[in-house]
């Protein structure tokens, strides 16, 4: 099938694939395509619009099928293109939403919540790089399970923005800047520990979780942007005797686990019910055209306000 690429995703996890793609071949990334032809053996027909991991490239000849994605530090497969029902997008959601809060971020934070946390009311969350896309969506529906949720960010207007979402309270992680000055932010923002921490970013951040987390408290890795930036050194596993004494159990989550049309289906009814019914919110930042790719996808990384909710670039 040839396909023609509506809508491409700029992620911070592009970074690691922009290490791992060789030279001169496209880079990887989540989009929206559309069948403009097919050929006998076609698993869609033209008209069809899918969702898959075509690429940062205008036009796609592609089976649709699994792709073994070798060449990367840890081997794993782009799953099948799968076909987005019209009678959803785009007749009650933009297509843009399944790369965003009805697609992979909006996976990775409903099927932590649903799957991994096993939230009870009353509990205290805490969720660091609490304004993108992932963030804001788990700290929006940890709020429908009456739990107490504190987000992370880099402004004070992040701070403002995720209150306004519902968040109890917010911590600027550019004025807690170091190990203690976290720790101490996180005693005043949440005496109580932290019974359940969403980690996106990892560093002297987590570190500063780990010894307020209360027994029975689970950690979810989203992932360790600090890591992978290097913007601190990789020291490695430490304050382990923190997990040990309150028994926490720390979570991988990949998001492409729960990739199964059972879960699509239940994602789009359960988070896309949300949204209409104005109870979760979803942000997008939209670029227009090929050539802006790149700014779309250095905004990830500058801190501006733009970085905000999910970033995508129609084609
Ligand atoms: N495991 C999975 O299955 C899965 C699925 C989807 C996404 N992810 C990963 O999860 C992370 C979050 O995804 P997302 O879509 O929410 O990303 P996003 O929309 O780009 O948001 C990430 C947030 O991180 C903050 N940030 C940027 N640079 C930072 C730094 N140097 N230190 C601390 N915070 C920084 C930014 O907010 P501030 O301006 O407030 O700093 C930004 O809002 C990404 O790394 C993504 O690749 C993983």
């Amino acid at each position: 099938m040839l396909f023609k690429t509506l809508y491409v995703t700029v992620d911070l996890y592009q970074h690691g694939i922009a290490l791992d793609t060789p030279l001169n071949q496209c880079m990887g990334a989540d989009s929206i395509m559309e069948v403009v032809a097919t050929g006998a053996n076609a698993k869609f027909k033209v008209g069809d619009v899918v969702q898959g991991f075509g690429g940062w490239q205008k036009y796609v000849i592609h089976n649709g099928g699994e792709v073994l994605w070798q060449t990367g530090t840890f081997p794993m497969v782009f799953p099948a293109y799968r076909k987005l029902d019209p009678a959803v997008h785009p007749a009650k959601f933009p297509y843009s939403l399944a790369l965003g809060a009805l697609g992979g971020p909006g996976m990775a934070a409903w099927g932590t919540i649903s799957k991994v946390f096993n939230l009870e009311a009353g509990q205290t969350l805490l969720i660091s790089g609490a304004s993108g896309a992932v963030g804001e969506m788990v700290g929006q529906l940890a709020k429908l399970h009456g739990v107490k949720v504190i987000g992370i960010v880099g402004s004070d207007e992040k701070i403002a923005h995720i209150k306004s979402l519902g968040f109890d309270a917010g911590i600027n992680y550019k004025q807690a800047n170091d190990y203690e000055k976290m720790s101490q932010a996180l005693q005043e923002v949440a005496p109580e520990g932290i019974d359940r921490y969403f980690d996106n970013i990892g560093g002297y951040i987590t570190d500063a979780v780990f010894p307020q987390l209360n027994v029975y408290s689970v950690v979810a890795i989203c992932w360790q942007l600090a890591t992978q930036l290097e913007t601190e050194p990789n020291t490695g596993p430490r304050l382990f005797p923190w997990i040990m004494f309150p028994r926490a159990t720390i979570r991988g989550i990949f998001a492409l686990e729960w990739f199964t049309q059972e879960n699509w289906l239940a994602l789009i009814e359960e988070v896309g019910g949300y949204i209409q019914a104005g109870k979760v919110k979803y942000h997008e930042v939209h670029y227009e055209g090929f050539d802006q790719i790149p700014q779309a996808y250095s905004t990830l990384f500058k801190g501006t306000e733009k970085t905000r909710g999910k970033v995508i670039v129609k084609i």
